[in-house]
């Protein structure tokens, strides 16, 4: 999927990798970019238009749906992230509430414009997803049960003509990753890494130095073996 000419819809779109998505979507030529934000955005590009959009207000997605008429990519990049110890399981849940269920609530409400388009799904995981951060574990255990999800989708999905891609994201420059003191990337180079990996049609996407250094072993792991494996067991699409 190459996003020139095309209509996306980046959550979480007002700061981090996702403001960084929005810009670099501009650069490549993009149509129009609607910028889920929960605050008053303003972008000097007229081809911007911001969307009021919680991942977790129901009332919010289902309007953002009816303001959306066409829809070729949707970027689920909205998220938190605390550091937890996994004791206090209110923490948890609201971090499965934004990042599992948030993503899967707009994921689904988008889906037949999706389906129209025959366009892609893009879901911004995190290498935390493949093996846990022990200091963000609630955090990693949501990239974690998202990252199965989404690789249902892909199989439930793919029958009709959208692909479902995940970013496994390593550390990059934000309010999220501050604190912590790795070597990180800029938003920015993620943000290309991504659009990259959508337009070579790779499902997983490893789109930035650290990321793709676990990127083959991944491709060649039980993990990604089991999943080819189990899409036999996924009766055939209904038709209409
Ligand atoms: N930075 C990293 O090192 C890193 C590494 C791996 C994966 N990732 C993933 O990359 C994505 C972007 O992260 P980031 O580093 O750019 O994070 P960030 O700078 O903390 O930005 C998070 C974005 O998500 C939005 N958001 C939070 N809760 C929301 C909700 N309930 N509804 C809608 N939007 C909401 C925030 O909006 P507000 O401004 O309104 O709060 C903000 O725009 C996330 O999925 C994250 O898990 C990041």
């Amino acid at each position: 999927m190459n996003i020139s000419k095309k209509t996306l819809l980046i959550t979480g779109a007002n700061r981090g990798i996702g403001r960084a998505l929005v810009d670099e979507a501009l650069r490549r030529g993009a149509a129009r970019v609607y910028a889920g934000v929960r605050n008053d955005f303003h972008h000097a590009d007229a081809r911007v238009t911001p969307l009021r959009l919680d991942v977790t207000d129901a009332a919010q997605v289902a309007h953002a749906v009816s303001r959306v008429g066409q829809l070729d990519v949707l970027v689920n990049n909205a998220a938190i992230a605390l550091f937890d110890d996994l004791s206090d399981l209110d923490q948890i849940q609201k971090l499965l509430e934004v990042n599992v269920l948030g993503t899967m609530r707009v994921t689904q409400a988008f889906v037949p414009l999706l389906k129209h388009s025959r366009g892609a799904i893009v879901a911004n995981l995190s290498l935390a997803a493949i093996a846990p951060v022990p200091a963000t574990p609630g955090y990693s255990a949501s990239k974690a049960a998202l990252a199965n999800m989404i690789q249902s989708l892909r199989a439930l999905l793919g029958r009709e003509g959208v692909s479902v891609h995940a970013a496994y994201i390593g550390p990059t420059d934000t309010d999220m990753s501050r604190g912590i003191e790795v070597q990180k990337a800029a938003p920015e180079t993620t943000a290309q890494g991504i659009y990259d990996g959508l337009a070579e049609g790779q499902e997983d996407i490893f789109p930035d130095p650290m990321s793709r250094t676990v990127a083959d072993a991944w491709r060649q792991s039980v993990v990604k073996m089991l999943e080819s494996q189990f899409r036999v067991y996924l009766p055939p699409a209904k038709a209409g």
